[in-house]
């Protein structure tokens, strides 16, 4: 998997360099450039003059950027979230925000922050000409403004708009004025606050933040808050259009990926946003055929609208199964069809709640009834981190000394009925007492390690005070000989497995300790669909249906004390068979949920996390 993500990574490099000379022009435009003409580079664009002082420590934030950064960077951006949103779901967004033929006013001022090919604009504007039709003296130029900072794309785009512009009756000066004030060559993130949109719509782009290019991430961390920067390149674009939609009542419809709304990351910004704007709608369109062209999106896409005013508004919450489905959800949210409590998250942790009302208020209700895990003696750890595998885990025939490989367990080495295969083995390079072990104590596992030196000794764990050798985490024995539940931080569905003691759990899982409750019965009721039905709330999504079970939303999970059940309960969960799947009843006995509904939402719900296909958005 990495050997692929390097290599994708290394095309795109060479596919940027080979763009630099075409791309020359994107340098000046990204300051801003008139239409269509041809550009010639500034020595030093100002991209990375931002005046904030340094947040993470990186140091380069005032630094000039070099012009063919800032191209390469660009084409790299660019490349990577270039994904079109489709007319059916551009048309249902710009309804949910009001950008209508009949919303429009001569005070409606709309804002796409990463135009792309056009493909909400167009339609925006010729809603605006339709509009205009009836309003034949209101003065167009100042009711748009788009970004977009790939300069060939807005060149596309710049004649597009004046196609359509010429199409509808426009002489060429009006067209090509209207365009010129419409459309900015500018990274958005960057861009000064100066256009107050009463509708912002869009499809940002979705990239990691750890896979923006440097120079461009420092030039934004400068600019936007802590909270904001971070996680992936959607969140600062949500942040930054609401400082373009200042005004009490202005509307953000975005669809992007719903990660945000789910994941630690967002935590400080979902809290920040909270305070200033409703969710009105989310509509999940997962899987749906919402993206022009067949590029395969891996974020699971929502629609979103926010809307700045008060914060506990109702939202209208939806999964939608079809274009159909999501055109009949998005009617029944413009026309005040059936409204939800309000889904932004309910505590300062954790993420919103993503599901109907019914799976949400049997969330409510468990955590009424029961304390989370840190507070019922169980603690949730993450695995250890090595800091490159190559040279750590090593096979059954690895050569080295015996009393220096200890048994290693991987997510995939998980089974789910509770067991597991161990079939590799972790160098350990440290003592017992916690200290870096001397390698000439161990000089098959010092051969070993020298033959990959050169690669360890890059690694930012690597202090250079002959430390080169270190994992990123200290294997601590008492942790390796402990009995441990297990965790796969990644599944579609929760993969729990027991060591009973003796192996080193990789990074990717995370391993629960109890001192209130026996572990055995803890797996057990684990198993009986508790971490299954959490996650079904709280764990981002990712392509494939994969959820994430991570320290964040294992944290989430709530469990009454082992001390507080009648010895009848002890005796049905310690009798529960983990290899045996989920119990609903079990469960529903453990948390004391007496009503039926509640009942039934809780089987249909673990019933929804065996079979993907089952839709509860089908149930509201
Ligand atoms: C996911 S595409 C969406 C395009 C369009 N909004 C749509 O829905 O089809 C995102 C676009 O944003 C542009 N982009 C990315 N970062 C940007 C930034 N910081 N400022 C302006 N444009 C940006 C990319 O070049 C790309 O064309």
């Amino acid at each position: 998997m990495i050997g692929r993500a390097q290599s994708r990574r290394a095309d795109r490099r060479s596919r940027a360099l080979r763009h630099r000379r075409g791309r020359a022009t994107s340098i000046a435009m990204a300051i801003q450039a008139p239409i269509l003409t041809e550009q010639v580079p500034p020595p030093i664009p100002v991209f990375g003059s931002a005046n904030g002082s340094s947040k993470h420590g990186t140091g380069s934030r005032n630094r000039p950027i070099n012009s063919l950064e800032l191209v390469d960077g660009i084409a790299a951006v660019h490349e990577h979230c270039a994904v079109y949103t489709g007319p059916e779901a551009v048309d249902i967004v710009l309804d949910l925000v009001g950008w209508t033929v009949d919303g429009i006013d001569a005070n409606a001022r709309l804002l796409e922050p990463a135009c792309g090919d056009g493909s909400f604009l167009l339609p925006a504007i010729a809603r605006l000409i339709d509009w205009s039709s009836a309003n034949p003296y209101a003065d167009l130029a100042p009711m748009i403004r788009a970004y977009e900072f790939d300069a060939r794309t807005i060149d596309q785009v710049r004649r597009k708009i004046n196609a359509l512009l010429r199409d509808h009756g426009r002489d060429a000066k009006t067209a090509c004025e209207l365009t010129e004030s419409w459309v900015r060559c500018e990274d958005f993130l960057l861009a000064t606050p100066d256009f107050a949109a009463t509708q912002v719509v869009g499809n940002p782009p979705y990239m990691r933040w750890s896979l923006v290019p440097p120079t461009m991430r420092s030039a934004y961390e400068a600019k936007l808050p802590v909270a904001a920067a971070r996680g992936d390149l959607c969140l600062a674009f949500i942040w930054k259009a609401t400082e373009f939609a200042p005004n009490f009542g202005s509307r953000i419809g975005f669809l992007c990926a719903d990660r945000w709304l789910r994941c630690a990351y967002g935590q400080n910004a979902r809290a920040a946003l909270k305070a200033s704007h409703g969710l009105k709608t989310h509509i999940e369109v997962h899987g749906l055929p919402v993206f022009k062209g067949a590029r395969k999106v891996g974020a699971y896409a929502a629609v979103t609208v926010l809307e700045r005013g008060t914060s506990d508004v109702a939202t209208r919450f939806g999964k939608a199964t079809s274009l159909t489905h999501l055109r009949e959800l998005a009617t029944s949210a413009t026309s005040g069809g059936r409204k939800h409590p309000t889904i932004w998250q309910t505590s300062s942790k954790g993420g919103a709640r993503l599901a109907v009302p019914a799976v949400r208020a049997l969330l409510d209700a468990i955590e009424r009834k029961a304390p989370c895990l840190a507070e019922v003696g169980v603690a949730v750890r993450c695995g250890t981190a090595l800091g490159l595998a190559k040279a750590f885990v090593l096979d059954a025939d690895h050569g080295i000394e015996h009393d220096r490989a200890l048994p290693y367990l991987r997510s995939r080495d998980l089974d789910d009925a509770g067991g597991f295969v161990s079939s590799t083995y972790v160098a350990n390079v440290w003592t017992a007492e916690g200290g870096l072990l001397d390698l000439s104590s161990a000089p098959a596992l010092a051969a070993h390690l020298e033959g990959n030196r050169e690669r360890l000794e890059q690694r930012a764990c690597v202090s250079g005070n002959g430390d080169w050798y270190r994992t990123i985490d200290k294997l601590h024995p008492d942790r390796v000989a402990a009995p441990k539940i297990l965790i796969a931080g990644m599944a579609q569905r929760a993969r729990i497995s027991f060591d009973p003691g003796g192996h080193v759990a990789s990074n990717a899982l995370y391993c629960l300790t109890s001192t209130d409750w026996p572990l055995q019965a803890l797996m057990a009721i684990l198993k009986a669909g508790i971490v299954d039905l959490f996650g079904e709330v709280v764990s981002p999504r990712f392509s494939g249906g994969t959820k994430r079970f991570d320290g964040n939303v294992l944290r989430q999970v709530r469990l009454p004390k082992w001390s507080s059940l009648s010895t009848a309960l002890r005796r049905r969960v310690e009798a529960h068979d983990a290899t045996s799947g989920h119990d609903p009843v079990l469960v529903a006995d453990l948390y004391g949920l007496r009503s039926s509904a509640q009942r039934t939402t809780l089987e249909r719900t673990l019933a929804s996390t065996l079979d993907a296909s089952t839709s509860l958005g089908n149930r509201t």
